[in-house]
């Protein structure tokens, strides 16, 4: 592969520290070809980007999962041997269960869910003098989550499982101290949820059907087995955690809002403009990078030899701002949408291709809808202030965040 752009330093691990969001973006610009080849931790790693690199790494035929994780990631965010490992039909048999769970029926539940905790923690900020949205809201959500899942949540561990929620999301990429809480945290959130599921199979805890607890401790894999508990509860957490991880749009939002006044009374009054807008802020913040799979075996594509195993990652990033798929991809511009086709390549914050056929987000309904309850609800009932603050965010630090958290003052519910 002489002519595919190469990393001619050794090796690149730093560089990703270094580069953050824009480790892909800023090797595979400008060149002809959507694969340039570097490497990270000692391997030869091919970087995909643009709609063709898109379509590739979703192609399983082509590329699966297994070992495409390092164990720090399923020690802590992800949990061992989970959905997002798995290939082929038991992957399928899996992603069944999860999809089931996002009828219509119980997308609208999650939206009244999450409208009614934005009025209840109103009432609470009308009391506080300064207002963390990002602190607020993880814990809003995490009762949000729990209650939708069917997860009964006692009042005086709410604040334990919630930074226990947040800290398996922020510390897999962290070292020393960072990364050892966040070992922590999946120890004791697998074991609470593990415990929960053993009540609803002996009936000590009543669960209803259709709820995510129901249905994960029911749940008969492929060999028509009933999951093994530990199991089980790692594929509950996959529906609690990331709800919680809405916390970080939702800040990004609340930015946004700030940023681009012009948006708000849209926003508050027009269901088309809500859904672009939460569009937007999905396309345009940064939350996941990249993603990883391996090569399933030797093939050519773009010039480029992939060799079996081999580790790719997809620009994720980058292709939410990839100028040949979005005009001006750096202006945020809900507006962008209103022609959109709903490419299942372009628009990749939560994974692309199809939701059955690959690993793309099942929670991407879930995700619309708590940023569409909750932007709805901050323009039309939340009054507030912004003091002065500095919630500019990195592009460097992964995962990035606005830096204050977003502080609000004189928080009031308007009618
Ligand atoms: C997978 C992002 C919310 C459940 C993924 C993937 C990404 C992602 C990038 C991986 C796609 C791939 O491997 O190709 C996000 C973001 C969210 C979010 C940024 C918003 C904060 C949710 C929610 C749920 C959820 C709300 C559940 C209700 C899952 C599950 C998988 C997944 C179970 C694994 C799917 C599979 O391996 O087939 N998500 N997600 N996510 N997400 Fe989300």
């Amino acid at each position: 592969t002489v002519n595919v752009p190469k990393d001619k330093t050794i090796d690149n691990t730093l560089a990703i520290f270094k580069d953050g969001y824009n480790f892909i973006p800023k090797r595979v610009q400008n060149h002809h070809l959507d694969v340039y080849e570097t490497r990270v931790l000692g391997e030869k790693v091919a970087l995909l980007s643009g709609i063709e690199g898109a379509k590739l790494f979703y192609d399983t035929t082509r590329m699966n999962r297994k070992n495409a994780l390092p164990k720090r990631v399923l020690k802590t965010l992800f949990g061992e041997n989970g959905i997002q490992t798995m290939d082929g039909e038991a992957h399928k048999h899996r992603k069944l269960l999860f999809m089931s769970l996002m009828t219509p029926e119980a997308l609208q539940e999650l939206y009244e869910i999450t409208t009614k905790y934005w009025a209840h923690f109103t009432k609470k900020w009308s009391k506080m003098k300064k207002v963390t949205l990002y602190d607020e809201s993880r814990e809003l959500l995490c009762r949000t989550a729990c209650e939708w899942a069917g997860v009964p949540l006692k009042e005086k561990e709410v604040q334990k499982r919630t930074r226990d929620l947040s800290n398996m999301i922020d510390g897999f990429s962290a070292i020393g101290p960072k990364h050892m809480e966040s070992r922590r945290a999946r120890k004791r959130t697998e074991a609470w949820i593990e415990e929960l599921i053993l009540k609803v199979r002996e009936g000590e805890l009543e669960a209803e059907k259709g709820k995510a607890i129901y249905e994960m401790a029911m749940h008969k894999d492929l060999d028509g087995r009933p999951l093994d508990a530990r199991m089980a509860a790692i594929e509950l957490i996959n529906i609690i955690r990331p709800l919680v991880a809405i916390s970080k749009f939702i800040t990004f939002g609340a930015v946004a809002l700030q940023e681009y006044p012009e948006t708000n009374t849209r926003v508050s009054l027009d269901d088309e403009y809500l859904f672009m807008f939460s569009q937007e802020v999905r396309r345009f913040y940064p939350f996941v990078p990249f993603l990883g799979a391996r090569v399933d075996h030797d093939f050519t594509w773009q010039q480029y030899n992939f060799e079996k195993d081999q580790l790719v990652l997809i620009d994720v990033y980058g292709i939410n701002h990839d100028p040949k798929v979005w005009e001006n991809p750096d202006e945020f511009n809900p507006e962008r949408f209103v022609d959109w086709d709903g490419g299942l390549f372009d628009l990749i914050p939560q994974g692309g291709g199809g939701y059955y056929s690959g690993h793309r987000c099942p929670g991407e309904w879930p995700t619309i809808e708590v940023l569409q309850a909750s932007f709805r609800y901050m323009t039309k009932h939340l009054d507030y202030d912004v003091p002065k603050q500095d919630y500019s965010y990195s592009l460097r630090k992964m995962p990035s965040l606005p830096k204050s958290g977003f502080i609000m003052s004189n928080v009031h519910y308007k009618n």
